[in-house]
């Protein structure tokens, strides 16, 4: 039984729907990113996975559930496609009424927060270990958003750990498989189910890139990028999701040339390397800069949530310097120019470089706990508009989790408006603010650092 495309016609006999007898495991509480274990913990534990998908479905009043719209996507580390199978399978059976799949099963987090937002989805399940490492002895994680398009808040993520302790069975339809290569919808026909289920298999790199267009100034970007006094930049995916996105946005469409891009096929071991947008894991960056030969150089995380932000040469800039000269520059971007600025916002650790801007400017701060939902909170209240973390999270109120290429397009807008070097820029701000040191305890501090 397979997928209709064309037609919409279902000739063969509906999918069967079981329900499966299953037993509790005690350890599947989310963490602040969802439940990330080793992929032998998946591969080994009978309906591991089952069980989680389950207790996401089940924490979701069956009201809410039926008929609802779910968007699924990762960063296509080892074990992706078996995930996303069984997803699919449980999603159908446990009511969801359509599915939003990113081509080929993957998705940035930006991305999905970005997707959930404009299809008006009841929510999303990410799959992801973040910077964790890939591949068959390495991390997978999934990760449940909510309508917003942010990660669950405490309660949430509560309850479906909850449910996980006194599971005693699952829905599935097994029969139902879907076809993750071609765009476009895809429609099932279920025993029991007066509408047919539906999966989307959409393009998310376009969807993000149009959020973008909306947010900066294109036609600033591509001047800087590829115009007559060019700037040349270097930017590492790390063989993470954020490959596609760069290449659409920065190359294809503002003009880099193709070999700015670095490590941007996604590997589902990423290449062997812990894909972490630090000083320490992101070498192949770091060493083609210190040449001198590019002026910004920028890395990502497997799920393109992370930034790390490089001058010329290499020049390290601190995450907690970042989101503050951000801020001392907002209206350099049309966004906030258009929405104005409701609020900052650091977590506790990161430095407190933020919160001098935000005094000189008489622009609220605001102190969250670390986690992007803290933020998401402030945004949806309408209190926030810019916020960072020290852990290379940089983003604004514009989606409900970090965003790494936002806070790339965000620096190349000041680069643009202010023409100076990121060195510079971060030199006056520390001028004319001062400066903040942090360091992460038992962390080196960076080489570039010791200046
Ligand atoms: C996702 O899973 C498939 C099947 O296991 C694998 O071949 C692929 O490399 C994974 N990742 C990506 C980025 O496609």
């Amino acid at each position: 039984l397979g997928p209709d495309p064309d037609s919409g016609t279902m000739e063969n006999s509906p999918l069967q729907v079981v329900t499966v007898p299953t037993a509790p495991y005690p350890d599947q509480r989310p963490g602040t990113d969802g439940l990330r274990k080793s992929v032998c913990v998946f591969q080994s534990r009978r309906n591991y996975l089952h069980n989680f998908v389950q207790s996401i479905l089940s924490s979701i009043d069956l009201r809410d559930r039926q008929g609802s719209t779910v968007v699924v996507g990762g960063d296509g580390r080892f074990f992706n496609q078996t995930a996303i199978e069984v997803i699919v399978q449980m999603a159908a059976a446990n009511g969801v009424g359509r599915l939003i799949i990113g081509h080929h099963g993957i998705m940035s987090t930006p991305a999905i927060s970005c997707v959930i937002r404009k299809y008006k989805a009841i929510g999303g399940i990410v799959l992801t270990a973040s910077h964790n490492p890939g591949g068959p002895h390495g991390d997978f994680g999934i990760k449940f958003n909510t309508a917003n398009g942010g990660p669950a808040k405490e309660a949430v993520s509560s309850k479906i750990f909850l449910i996980s302790r006194t599971i005693e069975e699952f829905a599935i339809c097994p029969g139902l498989k879907v076809d993750l290569t071609t765009l476009g919808r895809q429609t099932f026909d279920l025993e029991n189910k007066f509408k047919p289920f539906t999966v989307e298999i959409v393009d998310s790199v376009e969807s993000y890139a149009n959020l973008l267009r909306n947010i900066f100034d294109f036609a600033a970007l591509k001047e800087l990028l590829s115009g007559d006094h060019r700037i040349k930049i270097r930017l590492d995916a790390m063989h993470g999701v954020a490959g596609p996105y760069v290449r659409k946005i920065l190359c294809e469409e503002l003009g880099c040339p193709a070999n700015s891009a670095i490590n941007c096929v996604p590997m589902d071991d990423f290449g062997g390397q812990h894909p972490d947008p630090h000083p320490t894991y992101a070498t192949d960056l770091t060493d083609s800069m210190r040449d001198g030969q590019y002026d910004f150089g920028a890395a990502f995380d497997a799920d393109g949530d992370r930034n790390m932000i490089l001058g010329k040469h290499g020049f390290f800039v601190t995450p907690s310097d970042s989101v503050a000269v951000i801020a001392n520059n907002i209206f350099c971007i049309p966004y906030f120019q258009h929405t104005g600025v409701r609020g900052f916002a650091r977590s506790m650790p990161t430095s407190a470089a933020l919160d001098r801007v935000a005094k000189a400017t008489k622009i609220e701060l605001y102190e969250t706990p670390t986690g992007w939902k803290f933020f998401g909170n402030l945004m949806d209240a309408g209190m926030l508009s810019l916020c960072g973390e020290e852990s290379f999270g940089t983003g604004g109120d514009h989606i409900r989790e970090k965003d790494g290429l936002w806070a790339v397009l965000a620096w190349l807008s000041i680069l643009a408006s202010r023409r100076q070097s990121v060195e510079d820029i971060v030199k006056d701000h520390w001028l004319k603010y001062g400066r903040n040191y942090f360091t992460r305890s038992g962390e080196k501090t960076p080489e570039s650092l010791l200046i």
